[in-house]
């Protein structure tokens, strides 16, 4: 297959393309904007390939989406370019609109002229496949799961962005015919995980002594599933999904965020202990994000039916991993936060 990855600089696209280079004989494209979000040093493993190619361009821009879909000739667009922190969509939410919704329109609407032009038989073998969250569905209480009916209910600036863009793509699909398929998933973790995300950013500042910031009473709860899992549900779905099928993707691992901080820190404790006291000591209550969602969870149980996809790692497992590639790849992310982003507070934009 040829495989046209929008986004595939940033944490979730990188892991796809490293899979699809690293595990398949697939060819791919990553087409990619590189915004703050995106690092081609994650791409690193990959980049020699003859299989792996890459254009530098905006998903906004619809005379470079079509000259890459009209040059490359994808069977699939995997389509992850976004926009995606929370706390970024809350002090400034234009670039969601832009990119979420206007870019989405722009992937559709070129995609669908190239898809028009195809040979009956690639046509039909033809998908676009949009990646999307759970966050859609809006926030749950003590109980129950997100399904795939699950009435939408976005809540945040990013939420609501990625809700409309999937609303347009299941539009493409009804309307047009263009074969689309969506994904809507939890929250991920893993290497290359950008630290702006809890994760990475309660593994550097424990690292670097920093206090570790937990939004209100740290009760929130989300559902956490590894990257690499993600990838390889992601290339189950566009090679073996329905078309016009939606599937929920979680990693069954429900955790409080204060629960996840205190596992990092106790990890950390082992793997690079502190020479006085331990790194939970670093743990700082902060001001809460403005409209937190307190808890997401997803029920999966349509992908495992359908297309025998299931997490291979549990929370545990990964969570080991993850902090151990810290400890190991510190010029990853030590060049991210000396050119970029250090780590600061984002998202406390005045109430009203
Ligand atoms: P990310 O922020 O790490 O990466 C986004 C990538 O998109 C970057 O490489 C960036 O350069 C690129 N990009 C941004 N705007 C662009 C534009 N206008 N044109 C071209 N490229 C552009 O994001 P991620 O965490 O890897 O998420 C990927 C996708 O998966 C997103 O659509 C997100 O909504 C969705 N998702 C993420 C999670 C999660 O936990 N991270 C969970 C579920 C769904
Ligand atoms: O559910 C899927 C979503 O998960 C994806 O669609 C988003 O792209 C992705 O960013 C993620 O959104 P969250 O808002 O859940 O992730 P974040 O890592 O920003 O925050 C996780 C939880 O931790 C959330 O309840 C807020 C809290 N938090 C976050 C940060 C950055 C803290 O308590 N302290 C922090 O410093």
């Amino acid at each position: 297959m040829r495989i046209l990855v929008t986004g595939g600089a940033g944490f979730i696209g990188s892991a796809l393309v490293r899979r699809l280079i690293e595990h398949t004989d697939h060819e791919v494209l990553v087409f990619d904007k590189l915004t703050y979000a995106g690092v081609l040093s994650s791409l690193e493993p990959v980049a020699a390939s003859n299989r792996y190619s890459f254009v530098q361009a905006d998903i906004c821009d619809a005379d470079a989406v079509s000259k890459a879909l009209h040059a490359f000739k994808p069977d699939v667009v995997a389509h992850l370019a976004a926009e995606s922190h929370v706390d970024r969509s809350i002090d400034g939410p234009g670039e969601f609109i832009q990119t979420n919704m206007v870019g989405t329109f722009v992937m559709l609407n070129q995609t669908l002229g190239y898809w028009r032009d195809l040979p009956d038989a690639d046509k039909a073998a033809f998908r676009f496949h949009h990646i999307s969250t759970d966050e859609v569905f809006g926030s749950l209480g003590e109980d129950g799961f997100f399904s795939e009916t699950t009435p939408y209910d976005p809540r945040s600036p990013y939420s609501a962005s990625k809700a409309g863009s999937d609303h347009l793509v299941r539009a493409w699909g009804h309307t047009y015919g263009l074969p689309v398929l969506v994904t809507n998933c939890s929250n991920n973790y893993g290497p290359y995980h950008f630290p702006e995300k809890l994760i990475p950013l309660i593994i550097i500042r424990a690292l670097n002594g920093e206090p570790l910031p937990v939004y209100g009473d740290g009760s929130n709860v989300r559902d956490w599933l590894f990257v690499d899992d993600h990838a390889r549900a992601l290339q189950a779905v566009f090679e073996t999904g329905a078309p016009g099928e939606t599937y929920n993707v979680g990693g069954n691992a429900e955790k409080q965020n204060i629960e996840v901080v205190t596992t990092i820190c106790a990890i950390l404790d082992r793997l690079r202990p502190k020479a006085n006291g331990q790194y939970a000591d670093q743990i700082t209550y902060v001001t809460d994000r403005p409209g937190h969602d307190q808890r997401y969870a997803i029920d999966a149980s349509k992908i495992r039916a359908d297309l025998d996809w299931t997490p291979s790692v549990t929370f545990e497992q990964g969570i080991e991993q993850t902090v151990a590639w810290y400890l190991g790849n510190q010029s990853w992310w030590q060049d991210i936060l000396d050119a970029r982003y250090s780590t600061q507070r984002l998202g406390v934009a005045a109430n009203g």
